[in-house]
């Protein structure tokens, strides 16, 4: 429980809406520069406030919490990954931990489709040339490219996002929906979808495009890598909306360059905002920024769903997105 007027720290500028009405709950301090806190800043927030809303943007891994000395109770997380918190570490200083899960499903899963339609149309490449003042007008033979509709998709996590995307591909395009996820999924999705879920190792051989939709963890870390790329089929493109992690970025770069794929969407990167040395000077790649959630809609929800779990922990309640309850 929190005495008094509870300190909340806003590690990065929200929605207006969202600021206000987090300012309502207690004294709060916004990082105005809106640059990434230091380590240093970051272990000063978790040292005098009651409460921390972090984004993908903040390293909280373990030595963040080693002395023993934080003061935060909950870290309300701006955003529905937490692969940037050290869960155990959180949790051995008793830090509650929630998320925003389900209000950013649809803005996600919309930019993977954007992702495979520009990859495969060529779109990003067609846009250069244009601005680029060096297009010529129309010819039979032009910038010939992939066609989508009716093509077979591998969803690699048939959680939210990957379901919603899966809804978006087959509903919208016509598309064959091929998934992998550690457990089945409801039948009356897999019905309404006709999705046939598969092993990791099919699903990349037959898929035309790969999506990934995983949560980063240990286990999903670097899946697509130099085996998983060489398992592909040459037309095939991948697109990444989910984590940086789950790819290995040097061994898209390969695959690219190779022939082994044809194409890749990417959206999230291991190192952001770096990017893997050679990446953004290939043609066939489309890179955007770590935009999937970036919808006023989507980032207003967000930050609505985080008040409503700092809200919840001030008032004694339970959290109604824990992820460490
Ligand atoms: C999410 O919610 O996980 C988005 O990628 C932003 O962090």
């Amino acid at each position: 429980m929190v005495e008094g007027r509870a300190k909340i720290v806003l590690t990065r500028r929200w929605p207006h809406v969202v600021e206000e009405r987090m300012a309502q709950l207690g004294e709060l301090v916004r990082n105005d520069a809106d640059r990434p806190l230091s380590s240093r800043e970051l272990r000063e927030a978790l040292t005098t406030a009651d409460v921390v809303c972090p984004t993908v943007t903040d390293d909280l891994s373990s030595g963040m919490f080693a002395r023993g000395d934080v003061r935060v109770q909950l870290l309300a997380n701006f955003g529905v990954g937490f692969n940037h918190i050290d869960l155990a570490a959180a949790s051995a200083c008793r830090i509650q931990v929630s998320n925003t899960p389900g209000v950013l499903t649809d803005a996600t899963a919309e930019l993977a489709l954007t992702l495979m339609l520009m990859s495969a149309r060529r779109a990003g490449e067609g846009e250069r040339l244009v601005r680029a003042g060096a297009w010529e007008g129309w010819y039979p033979t032009h910038m010939l490219s992939t066609q989508v509709t009716g093509k077979t998709v591998g969803i690699v996590g048939m959680g939210r996002i990957g379901t919603a995307f899966a809804r978006k591909a087959f509903h919208g395009l016509g598309m064959r929906i091929l998934y992998c996820n550690r457990t089945g999924v409801d039948q009356s999705i897999s019905l309404e979808l006709e999705a046939e879920r598969v092993a990791f190792k099919d699903l990349l051989e037959r898929a035309d495009f790969v999506s990934l939709h995983c949560p980063a963890t240990a286990q999903t870390r670097h899946m697509m890598d130099e085996r998983a790329f060489r398992l592909m089929q040459p037309h095939a493109h991948l697109i990444n909306t989910a984590r940086g992690d789950v790819l290995d970025e040097p061994a898209l770069v390969n695959a690219l360059v190779q022939g082994q794929i044809a194409g890749a969407g990417v959206d999230v990167y291991e190192r952001e905002p770096e990017l893997a040395a050679g990446l953004a000077q290939l043609e066939q790649v489309v890179v955007l920024p770590h935009m999937g959630s970036g919808t006023t809609e989507t980032r207003e929800a967000m930050g609505m769903c985080a008040v409503a779990n700092v809200q919840a922990f001030l008032a004694g309640e339970a959290l109604p997105n824990p992820v460490l309850p």
